[in-house]
């Protein structure tokens, strides 16, 4: 397409817009927005689809959201419009929870914002919560109905409610986007099974094995114990439809144009309701390409970047969030790389920041996660990593051999002491967790299991064992100080701040029975979490350590996400290093991997001067001419003193 032909199409969809919102207020501003990301938008479409014959569903859309968009939401745009790295900054703190498991629906949690707010939580991600398919549900990410909520957890005005105080409360709200899968028991797949041609093609369906097959040769398997296999047989449909994950999932074809134009609606209707960012799940897995494992494939970025620049139009405060559990050299395209760079997500998962931590805590040695991480490829100066130490799903010991190699480990043979070290399984462990989804044909075992119990404080509680305790109590605050020091937006996966166990409580429920992820998703303890706990008990203790994290965090404008963390070890491999320098400061941060105590010579903490430096965890002031020494799992954030 000529680029005059471009700007004619883009021209036509920008009288359509002012055509169609004659009158309103604020055309101005959305025109202007309009000018600025249309070619985005432009790009993106023609990378996948006709352009020129999308757009005008994709410019009704937009009118229709805007028109639907309240003053306060506008005016929540005009304001993000002015501090749009409110997610890099070092005062966001995210915080993850199931409405139900968290507050039992949500006006519970409308009661529970002071506690959010109180932990210094910028940022809530409540997990999928829009009306999923009734039994089995892969935790509500079988979704039924975009436009409605669970209804034991309440309405959609209940939603829009709670987006509202929260925003009064200084939290923005995340919400799961779905877009790979719908329930098999959707509108869409319903009529699809009806026989409507036009929703039969909003999914793959195969009249025979003979294609699947050919697709089988390369796919991976995702749940390989509960779900084997990528195509299920539907005797309604005829035919075979993709299911990559359960066989109730059924994915979505995104090369269909009318596929894009309902999820941009959805991604509108959201953002109206009070969303400040969504979590695009599963978003590797949108496109399919024969001859791969249809993940990462280049379309997905170019549609990622359509969307977000009909959302910096329709309603410019609403931001991505990308779920790309994939490998170093795949997932910084999330974030944008090349032409896509700042156009597509805002926040991708680091998940491999996760994994590592966890490796160099069994290890006992930080060399790994060093390596791994120098292979990353910058990101763009606007987007921030998500980081975490747990989240609801199960931990995929994502170690390259490459990386192995270059320490001298062999990667399958890591990967399966990682597995069996936190399953609980190597003499030694301090972990109690559990295998999930085991793969024999691979040797592949992933993990599930609590932040607390796989630190040890499970372990350590049951061996009435106090110094074990104290030590794992140390090891899981050192492990979520990496994740608050790190320097992208700190996800805190509920239950974690007050040290919350594996609950075995999931398997007197056959829905949930099958899926041990269950394990690590425990129900909020309000006695503990109210404080009623005895002060100078686990809970207390963990808390306390969490929230000195975030106060020191929000205080150090440094952790800013707009610059890299570079790792590294000192002489000794159990202590790591992260330094960030950034114009608002350098921050030096060192973490003892290892229940030992370690010495810290003065040359370790280069760039920062051998003179007195502020350790902001405990608020003192360390002499490092001499050698000092790190505690057992010490985490230190150093600056220099002023
Ligand atoms: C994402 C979710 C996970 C779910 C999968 C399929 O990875 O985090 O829980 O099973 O997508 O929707």
């Amino acid at each position: 397409m000529s680029p005059r032909e471009t700007v004619a199409a883009i021209d036509a969809a920008r009288s359509q817009l002012a055509a169609a919102l004659t009158g309103d207020p604020d055309l101005p501003d959305l025109l202007a927005r309009f000018d600025r990301w249309a070619p985005d938008l432009h790009a993106g479409l023609s990378a996948v689809y006709d352009a020129d014959a999308v757009l005008p569903a994709v410019t009704d859309v937009i009118a229709g959201v805007h028109r639907g968009r309240s003053e306060r939401l506008r005016q929540r745009d005009r304001e993000r419009l002015l501090r749009a790295d409110w997610f890099q900054a070092s005062d966001a703190v995210g915080y993850v929870a199931y409405a139900d498991l968290f507050a039992g629906d949500l006006p519970g949690i409308r009661r529970h914002i002071d506690y959010l707010a109180g932990l210094g939580v910028t940022y809530l991600h409540l997990m999928p919560l829009l009306t999923p398919r009734p039994g089995a549900n892969d935790g509500g990410y079988a979704v039924m109905d975009y436009r409605s909520v669970r209804a034991d957890l309440g309405s959609m005005d209940d939603l829009a409610a709670l987006a509202r105080d929260l925003h009064d409360a200084g939290i923005s709200l995340t919400l799961d986007l779905v877009l790979n899968h719908v329930a098999r028991e959707h509108e869409w797949a319903v009529k699809a099974k009806a026989g409507d041609p036009a929703y039969r093609d909003y999914f793959y369906v195969f009249p025979d094995r003979t294609v699947p097959d050919q697709y089988e040769e390369t796919l991976p398997e995702i749940f390989p114990a509960f779900a084997p296999g990528n195509f299920t047989w539907d005797e309604a449909l005829d035919g075979w439809v993709w299911t990559t994950f359960n066989e109730w999932q059924w994915d979505v074809n995104w090369s269909n144009p009318r596929v894009f134009v309902e999820y941009a609606d959805i991604i509108g209707f959201l953002a109206n309701q009070g969303a400040d960012c969504v979590r695009l799940d599963a978003i590797a897995f949108t496109w399919k390409r024969m001859g791969t494992n249809c993940q990462n494939q280049p379309e997905v970025h170019a549609l990622t970047q359509a969307l977000r620049a009909a959302a910096r139009i329709m309603s410019p405060s609403l931001i991505f969030k990308a779920e790309a559990i994939v490998g170093p050299k795949d997932v910084v395209a999330y974030l944008g790389q090349g032409e896509h760079a700042g156009k597509v997500s805002d926040l991708a998962y680091h998940n491999s920041l996760m994994v590592q931590i966890w490796s160099a805590l069994a290890a006992r040695d930080g060399r790994l996660l060093a390596t791994a991480l120098s292979r990353f490829a910058p990101i763009p100066v606007t987007s921030a990593w998500a980081t975490y130490l747990r989240c609801h799903d199960d931990i995929g010991w994502a170690i390259d051999d490459a990386d192995a190699a270059d320490v001298g480990w062999d990667g399958y043979a890591h990967r399966s002491f990682l597995a069996d070290f936190y399953a609980g399984e190597f003499e030694g462990s301090f972990a109690r967790g559990m295998h999930f989804q085991s793969n024999p044909e691979t040797g592949d075992r992933r993990t599930s299991g609590s932040a607390a119990s796989l630190a040890g404080i499970e372990a350590a509680l049951d061996g009435g064992n106090p110094a074990a305790l104290e030590t794992a109590i140390s090891r899981l605050s050192c492990a979520y100080a990496m994740v608050f020091g790190f320097g992208g937006l700190p996800l805190l996966y509920m239950g974690d701040e007050l040290g919350l166990l594996n609950d075995h409580s999931y398997l007197d429920d056959p829905a949930k029975a099958e899926d041990n992820r269950w394990i690590h998703r425990p129900a909020m303890d309000w006695s503990l979490a109210d404080g009623h706990a005895a002060s100078g008990g686990v809970a207390d203790r963990v808390f306390q350590a969490i929230r000195r994290l975030i106060e020191a965090r929000k205080e150090l404008a440094a952790l800013h996400a707009s610059v890299p963390t570079e790792a590294s070890v000192t002489g000794d491999p159990a202590v790591l290093v992260f330094r960030r320098r950034h114009a608002a400061g350098t921050v030096v941060q060192v973490y003892n991997l290892s229940e030992s105590t370690r010495v810290l010579w003065p040359g370790d903490l280069q760039p920062l001067a051998a003179g007195p430096l502020l350790e902001h965890l405990s608020g003192e002031v360390l002499d490092i001419s001499r050698p000092v020494v790190l505690p057992p799992y010490g985490a230190w954030w150093l600056t220099e003193a002023p």
